[in-house]
């Protein structure tokens, strides 16, 4: 009987030389004439054991790393390959049954169940693991039963807007039209998130599924996954999985036996932040320059090429299979308030333990970033952290507490966004950060309106003034100090209440955050930024 060993093919694991350790132990195998199958899973999440390798035991995974090529040979002396041992072999590497490593045991894996467990390019692999019994209960139910579902889960946008996925949905199968869309958005620009890609690059079946439950709904006949451009791995493995799914009739025309079709493709970005607000992705998918369009009227009725258009975030539509299969009422009962279901939430930054949870929401920053996250990995004090990409706010360690919940991030003035968290140690700058945010915002505005084109620029320049004055000068010039503080308060103002998008209408958190919690590090005292809230 051949071993089975598995090496991730996800981005992470490669970028930390996942290939050559693969190739590694196929060599070793074939030199010790040992009968080998190698699958490349996607990853499990703990990206400081990458390359995570895990072999087949008659108790379930068990899982070595991080390992290197030159690991490999001693691997094989520890009898890592005996498949009757649950142990697995004594190695300095070994890190015991997978399942039972804390990181993941304590999660509560929906979206993610089979991210880093199956092949990701195998359809037998997907349907051996429940795959495809979302679509088989959605093609037996009415259009309008499918919408019940996803509004009964509670199911929000995690792109970022958290906007109830049912509400879209209706509003798109009610619209009458020859030609509807569905449209993935998979542009991924939050820094510090990864989920998309861990999905895309490790079970891209789920999301096929999920968009096609989603035509399937709303009685669309072509679908787009609009991807980044700085994700070819995900590119690779989505095309292989579309082909897949073609072939054994899960795409195309009659799908899974049933009256619909349902097209699918994937279209690359070209590394605009602003072409992830849906309406910009639209124009871009349109062959047009990233622009934003006004609203209303709204993608769920006039979307791509002026047709009602589903658009919802990769994590969203690859949380529908679960949805449908367990019922809405399952998928609501994990989460708080009016945050249901679970949330992939990705550590990042100066983090001991980075990498992938996907927990409940109500889980707090405390526990994600100190229990999971393990603190800092410079091992120095912590000192903020920042949720929900380069838009959202900066929290200090009095706040870890807060729990993951949209409301409850609203009531602090923060966002949870995609569910990224970046964590910074006491080295950080907060003014830095929040110059850094006006710069992210004037080299991403897409220009179409004056709050954000101009005013990003002003409050890069407004920052560098408050610091020359404060901290140049160890005697400030009150009226030189109140002026500038007065035109950063008026400019955060003029662009949260008049930019178009989120983009103009969101940078002054990230900066106002900096200013309310970390006055000190712009040379200002509280009461100075009182007015920050
Ligand atoms: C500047 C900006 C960038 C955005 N980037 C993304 C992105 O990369 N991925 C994403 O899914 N949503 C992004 N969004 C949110 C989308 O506009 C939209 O709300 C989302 O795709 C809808 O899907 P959802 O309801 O499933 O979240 C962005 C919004 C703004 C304003
Ligand atoms: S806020 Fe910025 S990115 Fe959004 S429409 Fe205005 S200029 Fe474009």
């Amino acid at each position: 009987m051949s071993a089975t060993v598995y090496v991730p093919r996800d981005s992470s694991a490669l970028s930390l030389g996942a290939d050559k350790v693969a190739g590694a132990i196929a060599a070793e195998a074939a030199r010790r004439n040992i009968d080998l199958c190698l699958v490349r899973n996607g990853s499990r999440g703990m990206f400081w054991l990458e390359p995570m390798v895990e072999v087949e035991t008659a108790r379930g995974r068990v899982a070595y790393g991080p390992v290197a090529p030159a690991d490999v040979p001693a691997l094989f002396d520890s009898g890592f390959l005996d498949s009757d041992s649950s142990a697995g072999g004594d190695h300095r590497l070994g890190l015991g049954p997978t399942e039972e490593i804390a990181y993941l045991k304590r999660q509560e894996r929906l979206t993610f169940a089979r991210v880093g467990i199956v092949d990701p390019v195998s359809l037998e692999d997907y349907l051996a693991h429940g795959g495809y019994r979302g679509l088989a209960r959605a093609l037996s139910l009415p259009a309008e039963k499918i919408v019940e579902e996803i509004t009964e889960s509670g199911l929000r946008g995690r792109g970022g807007a958290g906007f109830p996925a049912g509400i879209k949905w209706r509003t798109t199968q009610q619209a009458a039209a020859l030609r509807k869309y569905v449209v993935c958005n998979a542009d991924e620009g939050d820094s510090g998130t990864f989920s998309d890609r861990m999905i895309m690059e490790g079970d891209p079946f789920v999301l096929i599924e999920g968009m096609t439950i989603a035509a399937v709904c709303a009685g669309a006949t072509q679908g787009y996954i609009y991807l980044r451009s700085e994700y070819p791995h995900a590119l690779r493995t989505l095309n292989e999985a579309i082909g897949a799914a073609y072939r054994r009739g899960y795409l195309g025309e009659k799908i899974a036996g049933s009256a619909h079709t349902f097209n699918l493709e994937v279209r690359v970005g070209a590394g605009a932040y602003i072409c992830g607000e849906e309406t910009a992705m639209l124009e871009s998918l349109e062959g047009k320059r990233g622009m934003v369009r006004y609203k209303p009227p709204v993608p769920a009725i006039a979307g791509l090429f002026g047709q009602p258009t589903i658009v919802n975030n990769v994590v969203s539509l690859a949380t529908v299979p679960v949805i449908l299969e367990r019922g809405g009422a399952f998928y609501k009962d994990y989460g708080m308030g009016r945050s249901r279901g679970t949330l992939p939430i990705q550590l990042a930054g100066n983090v001991r333990h980075p990498g992938l949870v996907e927990k409940a929401f109500g889980i707090t920053l405390r526990d994600l970033v100190e229990d999971y996250g393990g603190g800092t990995f410079s091992g120095r004090p912590l000192r903020a952290v920042q949720v929900g990409g380069p838009l959202g706010a900066y929290f200090p360690t009095g706040m870890l507490d807060l729990p993951m919940d949209y409301e409850a991030f609203a009531a602090k003035k923060g966002i949870v966004g995609h569910g990224g968290i970046v964590v910074f140690d006491d080295t950080v700058d907060l003014a830095r950060q929040a110059r850094w945010a006006f710069e992210f915002c004037a080299i991403e505005s897409c220009g179409k309106c004056t709050p954000c084109r101009i005013g990003s620029t002003r409050g890069a320049e407004v920052v560098d003034r408050i610091l020359r004055i404060l901290r140049t000068s160890r005697i400030a010039r009150t009226e030189d100090r109140e002026a500038a503080i007065g035109l950063l308060r008026d400019l955060c103002d003029t662009m949260t209440y008049g930019s178009l998008c989120a983009l103009g209408g969101l940078t002054p958190l990230p900066v106002l955050s900096a200013l309310r919690h970390f006055p000190e590090d712009f040379g200002l005292s509280r009461s100075d930024v009182a007015w920050a809230g």
